[in-house]
């Protein structure tokens, strides 16, 4: 018998949405993936990913012709080059308007492929399977696809809504753990901005997330995902209420941004992150201090760093581009109203973001 699976749905608007198919041991099941992939599908993936999951996936998909590009593994992959490359393959196999593109790997796949999806003769079918705890409660949910451009993070993409999510926490067993602990920032963020049961729940479960106990996987990866289906189908292209979605993630980019993205995971970044943006909503009178407690508590149980040491403010406060934005009252803030609730703000003031960010300087 198979691994019990649940199926969540994501509900767009004008009727449309796709299934997030969730379960521990999920991927590997014979016919999983008919009803999404036609009579062609390329699979995207990298060198690392393909090792462990290729053969799972294959056992999924139903007689295909399909083809395997394999990537570079790495942020520093998430190229324009990188994406020419999977379009060479499309054009070289002769894959056709039906043909299915399917992510298997992180975000970075996630992001090429779809990419590659949304644009391929002006749109093609895309499937993800994420195999990233960040990938699972974050990036293969939601339709953002794209790459990274010389000039930024991100710069060129383009909306485009998967068919179905593949969410299979048995993927993760093979994670490095700091891989892990980078998605477990992002789980964190879902409680502090959406749910305070959650987030009590994170409490007191931290042991067993950290010990990738296959239940308590299940519970954070369903919560997320229903949180961020929630979001997203209130404000699919990010018009106003997603941006809620990136709550801690200023002050983040901008601690990436000023370490030479060297020194953190993106998550490990978030996280410290979140601690100023608690810090800045107890000084904006948002939220109380003990909710900025159990918020660095949390991130410190799940061993992910709350304070940044040998960073002084200045470049922290230029990688925001504070001096420019703040006078003219265009950094905007996701602050938190007490744990569960959240809110964009331009409000902030100078003073509030300078001892938010003197909160996360240690030493
Ligand atoms: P990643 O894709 O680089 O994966 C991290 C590492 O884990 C890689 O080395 C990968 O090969 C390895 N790996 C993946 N699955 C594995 C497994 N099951 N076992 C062992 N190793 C495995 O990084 P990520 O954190 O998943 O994604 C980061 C990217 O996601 C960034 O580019 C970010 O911009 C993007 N992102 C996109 C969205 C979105 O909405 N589209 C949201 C958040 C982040
Ligand atoms: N990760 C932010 C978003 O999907 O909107």
């Amino acid at each position: 018998m198979g691994a019990a699976m649940e199926r969540m749905q994501v509900a767009l608007g004008d009727g449309r949405g796709y299934p997030i198919l969730l379960g521990d041991g999920v991927l590997g099941e014979g016919g999983l993936l008919a009803p999404f992939v036609g009579r062609q599908a390329l699979v995207v993936t990298n060198p690392t990913v393909a090792r462990l999951l290729l053969p799972a996936l294959q056992r999924s998909l139903p007689p295909t012709a399909l083809d395997v590009v394999r990537i570079g593994d790495g942020e520093r992959f998430k190229t324009l080059a990188t994406y020419a490359e999977v379009i060479d393959r499309l054009v070289a196999k002769g894959h056709n308007r039906d043909t299915t593109v399917l992510a298997l790997g992180g975000g970075v796949v996630g992001d090429v492929a779809g990419f590659a999806a949304a644009t391929y003769q002006r749109g093609v079918g895309f499937v993800q399977v994420p195999t990233t705890l960040l990938a699972l409660v974050d990036s293969a949910v939601g339709g953002k696809t794209g790459v990274n451009h010389p000039g930024g993070k991100n710069l060129v993409g383009a909306f485009h809504q998967p068919r179905a999510v593949v969410a299979d926490v048995a993927t993760l067993g093979t994670l490095p753990s700091r891989e892990f602990g980078a998605g477990l920032a992002e789980v964190v963020k879902y409680g502090a901005i959406a749910d305070a049961g959650f987030f009590a729940w994170l409490e007191d479960n931290a042991a067993d997330l950290l010990a990738r106990d296959a239940g308590a996987l299940l519970h954070a990866v369903r919560r997320c995902c229903e949180i961020k289906a929630e979001v997203v189908a209130a404000d699919e292209r990010e018009q106003g209420g997603r941006a809620i979605l990136n709550f801690g993630h200023t002050f983040g980019h901008a601690i990436e941004a000023a370490t030479g993205y060297r020194r953190f995971r993106h998550g490990e970044a978030v996280a410290i992150g979140m601690a100023m943006a608690m810090e800045l909503s107890v000084r904006l009178g948002r939220a109380k201090p003990a909710d900025a407690d159990r918020v660095r508590g949390l991130l410190a149980a799940l061993r992910l760093p709350t304070q940044v040491d040998e960073l002084a403010a200045a470049p922290l406060r230029e990688a925001m581009g504070m001096d420019k934005k703040v006078r003219g009252g265009q950094l905007r803030f996701v602050v938190c109203d007490g744990l569960g609730a959240c809110a964009l703000t331009a409000d902030a003031s100078e003073g509030a973001i300078d001892e938010a960010i003197a909160s996360g300087l240690a030493g």
